[in-house]
């Protein structure tokens, strides 16, 4: 008698499972709920303003009366977090970004009123001086170069300024060295122990954010490149090294920035730190697909569930994403 393999066609027909529906429901690996959406969201200056932004069809830069009912939207979807940017008005940058120090500040200004009106939503506010400078970087500029510790002096007081004003999450988005481990002793040393710090700790230097900074406009400003801070687009082993660095110093969860051409790093910091990993599904990548879409050539509503739940398939805990609205109400049937 001719014995059959038994691990391979035709005993195996991986298609089995695949046939109906609630089988296909049934050997389902991954999902993605709205507790997974983090809604990144502009404020600007000023009252009753909605101003969408040419490259991020369908995203607004909000005044703070406005981001309060799109606050409540996100709550109302079991959205969990909002991550909020704010867009200076020139007047108010400067070469070492001071705005950033100052407790009325715009940003300040914004978390006051989450908290005081939508109190149940989580609130995110980035630690970086990108948009308080006048030269677009994330940190002091002087003679061509971005001064590492002087930044971090600065860094403290602007993450100390927003844990006052309330806020929730502290991400540090800058990249200097040693920051978390500065931030983290600053804020046990000021009574703001339970204050989480999300640590952009992969960040590269990718060409995908230039809708962000279209958003906070800060892209006609920006001289020279990130790139002496931000990761080269060639390197893994060095994203490792910089989330372990970085939970080391304090930080309580990873953020990975861009996503998608990202998501072999978010699978080896998830896989070998085992650590709450977050991805940033970053302006570029959202425009390019909202632009596709809008030409015919992608459906928007498919597409963009498809790339939130490869982000989950790689080992994300959570996605930054604009379509985060777009994806709750989806995903809960409204
Ligand atoms: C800056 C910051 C950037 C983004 C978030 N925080 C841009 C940059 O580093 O120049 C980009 C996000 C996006 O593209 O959606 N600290």
């Amino acid at each position: 008698m001719i014995q059959k393999k038994t691990n391979s066609y035709p005993l195996v027909r991986m298609r089995r499972n695949r046939q109906t529906d609630w089988s296909r429901r049934l050997i389902c690996e991954n999902i993605l709920s709205a507790n997974d959406l983090i809604l990144p969201l502009f404020v600007c200056d000023g009252n009753n303003l909605l101003e969408p932004i040419d490259s991020l069809p369908g995203v607004n830069r909000y005044s703070i009366d406005k981001i309060i009912d799109v606050a409540k939207k996100a709550e109302d979807l079991q959205i969990p977090l909002l991550a909020l940017f704010p867009v200076i008005d020139n007047k108010f940058k400067s070469n070492e970004g001071e705005e950033a120090l100052k407790s009325d500040n715009l940003i300040c200004r914004t978390i006051h009123e989450i908290k005081n009106k939508v109190p149940n939503i989580g609130i995110m506010t980035d630690v970086a001086l990108d948009p308080y400078t006048s030269h677009g970087h994330d940190g002091i500029l002087k003679e061509n170069k971005i001064l590492n510790d002087e930044t971090i002096e600065a860094l403290i007081k602007q993450a100390l300024n927003q844990c006052r004003a309330g806020t929730d999450i502290i991400a540090p988005s800058d990249m200097m060295d040693g920051r978390i481990l500065m931030i983290r002793n600053a804020l046990e040393e000021n009574n703001f122990k339970d204050t989480i710090i999300m640590s952009y700790a992969a960040k590269y230097a990718s060409n995908y954010y230039g809708p962000f900074r279209d958003a906070i406009k800060s892209k006609n400003s920006l001289t020279g490149s990130k790139s002496t801070y931000q990761m080269d687009s060639a390197n893994s082993n060095e994203a490792i090294r910089e989330a372990e660095l970085d939970i080391n110093e304090g930080a309580d969860m990873i953020m990975v920035k861009p996503g998608m051409p990202y998501l072999d790093i978010i699978f080896r910091i998830k896989k070998e730190l085992g650590v709450p990993t977050f991805a940033y599904q970053v302006s570029g990548e959202y425009a390019a697909i909202k632009a596709a879409s809008i030409n015919g050539w992608l459906d928007y509503n498919e597409i963009i569930l498809e790339s939130l739940l490869c982000f989950k398939r790689s080992g994300a805990d959570g996605i930054l994403t604009y379509a985060a609205i777009d994806v709750a109400e989806k995903l809960l049937g409204k």
